[in-house]
């Protein structure tokens, strides 16, 4: 795994961007895999800004969440498509339709994970991007989670609900299941990068790039991909040697 280590946020959001750029640059129809949470919110603030100043162009890029809370309607100020929409589809040049995310009020979840498998492998991501949860996890594959998962439903565990009850009025709103691409599914992508940021992450971090590989820490499987990046503020790498 290549390590960047940044002194802030702000520079940890300009790496990454100048990574994604590449991508996009390169391959104009690049399909991009994308997350939600705090994480990215710095690197979508400088797409949007370049975009806007006549940058790199997203119209024809494609792109793939990761996960959505199941019982959430695309339309609920909660969901993942929601948050997507207000913080990057809605201010860059990107067509909505190329854009995709499991649908969390699909009447039959199993069906909608099948779909999600073929969409995946109908396109086939140049870039996938992720944060860390504080045990370890990415997207919502919890620890347990095994390596060749795919697309599946989850219960999340006490923690995740917890950290995620900051988006939310009160904790007993936030879903308690959750669709998420597999371990297998993100391995998949072409290129990946994962960014951490804070002191919470920094026994993730650690974990994952010293620890041991194994499914207790899901983010360890990253090892095992032949073009994983880690971008880390210094806080979150405050326990790497
Ligand atoms: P965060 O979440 O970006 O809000 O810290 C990351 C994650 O839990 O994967």
């Amino acid at each position: 795994m290549n390590v960047i280590i940044t002194k802030d946020y702000e520079e940890l959001s300009e790496k990454a961007f100048a990574i994604l750029r590449d991508v996009v640059l390169k391959k104009p129809d690049a399909v991009l895999g994308l997350a939600t949470g705090s994480t990215p919110i710095g690197l979508y603030q400088k797409m949007v800004e370049d975009n806007r100043r006549g940058g790199v162009s997203y119209r024809t890029v494609r792109a793939v969440n990761l996960d959505e809370y199941v019982g959430l309607s695309p339309e609920n100020e909660q969901s993942y498509r929601r948050f997507m929409r207000e913080n990057l589809f809605d201010h860059i040049d990107i067509d909505l339709k190329n854009t995709h995310i499991e649908n969390g009020v699909a009447p039959d979840l199993k069906e909608e994970c099948a779909r999600y498998d073929a969409l995946l492998r109908a396109l086939p991501r140049d870039l996938q991007l992720l944060g860390i949860g504080a045990n370890g996890h990415i997207a919502f594959n919890e620890p347990g989670t095994p390596f060749d998962s795919e697309t599946h439903v989850v219960d999340l565990t006490q923690n995740t609900i917890e950290m995620n009850a900051r988006f939310f009025e009160r904790e007993e709103d936030v879903p308690r299941r959750a669709l998420t691409m597999g371990l297998k599914s993100i391995m998949d992508a072409k290129k990946v990068l994962i960014l951490a940021v804070g002191e919470n992450k920094a026994d993730a971090v650690k974990g994952m790039l010293d620890g041991e590989i194994s499914p207790s820490l899901p983010a360890s499987v990253l090892r095992l991909h032949p073009d994983c990046t880690l971008i880390a503020d210094e806080k979150s790498a405050a326990l790497l040697k």
